[in-house]
């Protein structure tokens, strides 16, 4: 379990860039608006909010308290900080978590290259109307030699960083890419809002109809608030691992939730607005993104060119968070099991492509697994649900339970502000790791475990 030479973030930006790389991905542009717009809109949207305030930013403040503290993976670190306990179970669902998510997650990632290839040979612009882009959609995800070799490609690109360490590499490549994707995504958003019918889109996103809310609804937004914020499986302990001894964590852990939390609400205001012109229903699925945004840049001048930024930055949002996700998986077996990282990333990303192939072959390839065992989701839906709502609720769950309980809110503090910069709101915190957010996570399961409303 050596803590010497694994490295650390150059300083605080290279951190808020890098944690900011894993939190804003597929999850913001990509799971949000498809996700608001199964739950109603506004009503969702305004209990996202309220997760992301009150359970998603207490929690990456719990994560990187036990990171930077034990400067280790997930599961050394609960080990270290509880040893000859079972709390390192915890870290071992966070690494099992991690390793769910990256199988379906690259299978989607995989999409995008397929639409950055069709930007990039001038095929983005072809089809215009929505049913066409719908059935090019379908086209692409219903096959089953182009999801898998697509899947294989990004899985590909992530062992290649992974393997090489990512600190530098990632650091420098987000520092440009983040604000490129700031940029892009707010011209985008503008001309949206600005399409005949867009204001309609506004509406629906933020004006609640809480006729809308159920319990369902209110899974979706907890599990949307940690999934995005890259919580609840310890890829915050992992990145908190390396953030620099001098630095000021509270504040940088704050501002990668805000600008996660912008970037979703961005993504929102392009999407809702577009498909509100063109007269598509909001509660599409999985595929909102990849069918509405082609028929907005067929219609903007330059459209092409916008289209290929807009992928080549999807898809890098996407790898900054697919590195994270095996980053922690590799990161257990190299501290506990030894393993040489570049064998860990090859191996443990070619087992995870094995457990992507039958969610990339859900899409309609292969019928049994489009509706799995007879859930009427699909294989890929059912691995998103599984993963990214209750492995991350109750992940979340019991490292607020660790932390409050366990640990101890003193020591947590102390590790959070050993710096000497304080946590201006530390005895709020405590609160909401304590009771808010154990009670809160915990009245959600339990309520679905008696109502059996799983999905
Ligand atoms: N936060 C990422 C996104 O929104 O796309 C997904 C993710 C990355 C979830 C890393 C969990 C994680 F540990």
């Amino acid at each position: 379990m050596a803590t010497a030479g694994r490295g650390e973030w150059s300083g605080k930006l290279g951190f808020i860039l890098a944690a900011a790389g894993s939190a804003i991905g597929l999850g913001n542009i990509w799971r949000f608006p498809y996700t608001a717009g199964e739950n109603g809109g506004g009503a969702f949207v305004l209990v996202y909010l309220f997760f992301v305030l009150v359970i998603g930013i207490p929690v990456v403040l719990a994560e990187l308290s036990i990171g930077r503290f034990a400067k280790l993976n997930p599961v050394g670190a609960l080990k270290k900080i509880a040893p000859g306990t079972k709390w390192s179970w915890l870290g071992g669902l966070g690494v099992l978590t991690g390793f769910g998510i990256l199988a379906f997650y690259s299978v989607v990632a995989g999409w995008t290259l397929s639409y950055l290839w069709g930007a990039l040979t001038g095929h983005a612009s072809d089809v215009t109307s929505a049913e066409e882009t719908a059935a090019v959609f379908n086209h692409l995800i219903g096959g089953s030699i182009m999801p898998l070799v697509l899947t294989a490609i990004f899985m590909a690109l992530t062992i290649f960083i992974v393997r090489g360490g990512v600190s530098g590499g990632i650091e420098r490549a987000t520092k440009i890419l983040m604000p490129t994707l700031l940029v892009v995504l707010i011209i985008m958003a503008i001309r949206s809002m600005t399409l005949d019918g867009g204001s309609e889109g506004i509406a629906y996103l933020f004006k609640p109809d809480f006729s809308k809310l159920s319990v369902g609804v209110i899974l979706a937004a907890l599990g949307q608030a940690l999934f995005s914020l890259s919580l609840g499986m310890g890829a915050m302990i992992t990145y908190g691992s390396y953030f620099p001894d001098r630095e000021n964590l509270p504040q940088a852990g704050i501002i990668v939730a805000f600008f996660d939390t912008a970037i979703a609400f961005l993504a929102g205001l392009i999407i809702f607005p577009a498909l509100f012109s063109v007269g598509v229903d909001p509660n599409g699925g999985p595929g909102l993104v990849f069918v509405i945004l082609p028929s907005i840049f067929a219609q903007l001048p330059a459209g092409n060119l916008f289209a290929v930024a807009f992928y080549f930055l999807l898809a890098i949002a996407a790898l900054t968070s697919t590195i994270s996700l095996l980053e922690v998986v590799v990161s257990y077996f190299v501290d506990e099991k030894q393993w040489d990282r570049k064998k860990a990333a090859l191996w443990i990303g070619l087992a995870c492509f094995g457990m992507a192939v039958p969610s990339a072959l859900s899409q309609g390839a292969v019928g049994g697994l489009t509706d799995f065992l007879g859930t009427g989701i699909s294989f890929l839906d059912l691995q998103n649900i599984i993963w990214g709502n209750y492995s991350l609720s109750f992940g979340a769950l019991m490292l607020c339970i660790f932390v409050g309980w366990k640990w101890g809110i003193p020591a947590a503090l102390g590790s959070l502000e050993s710096s000497g910069h304080r946590l201006a709101v530390g005895g709020f915190w405590s609160i909401l790791v304590r009771y808010v957010c154990p009670v809160a996570v915990g009245a959600i399961l339990v309520y679905i475990i008696i109502t059996q409303q799983y999905f």
